[in-house]
């Protein structure tokens, strides 16, 4: 079974999230979601989501391209996450580009084009 694991806060979850998890899922059998806790948001990522973590992680379940969520509490914490969870393959938006280049000793890793025209950030300001 070739497992994916993707990383992100997926506040406000838009198009856009489920267009990358769909390509995410269809690039494997199972897809794993690290999704960012409250805290790592609010003190690493220095971002404050609308849905809390419960929330989130609730909705995402509900995804039927996700097949597991676990928290992100770390930066650190992505080839711990390979290992344990045995992923082939870490897939992350193309504003990530490179970013995560150092994890392929690891696994395989991809970058999906970014969905234009839409961003949690983009929906909040338009409702402001
Ligand atoms: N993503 C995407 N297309 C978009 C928005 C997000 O493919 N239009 C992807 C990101 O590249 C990332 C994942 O979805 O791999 C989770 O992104 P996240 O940061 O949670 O969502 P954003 O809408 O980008 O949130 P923000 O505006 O707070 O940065």
């Amino acid at each position: 079974m070739k497992k994916v694991i993707t990383y992100g806060t997926f506040d406000l979850l838009h198009y856009g999230h489920i267009r990358l998890l769909q390509r995410a899922k269809e690039m494997g059998d199972y897809l794993i979601v690290g999704l960012s806790t409250d805290k790592f948001n609010e003190l690493q990522k220095h971002k404050e989501s609308y849905n809390n973590f419960a929330e989130r992680k609730y909705i995402l379940e509900a995804i039927r391209y996700v097949d597991e969520v676990i928290p992100e509490q770390d930066w650190n914490q992505k080839i711990a996450d390979i290992q344990k969870y045995d992923i082939s393959l870490f897939v992350m938006g193309s504003d990530w580009q490179g970013k995560f280049d150092f994890l392929k000793p690891y696994c395989q890793v991809t970058y999906l084009s970014r969905t234009p025209g839409i961003s949690t950030t983009k929906i909040k300001n338009d409702l402001k």
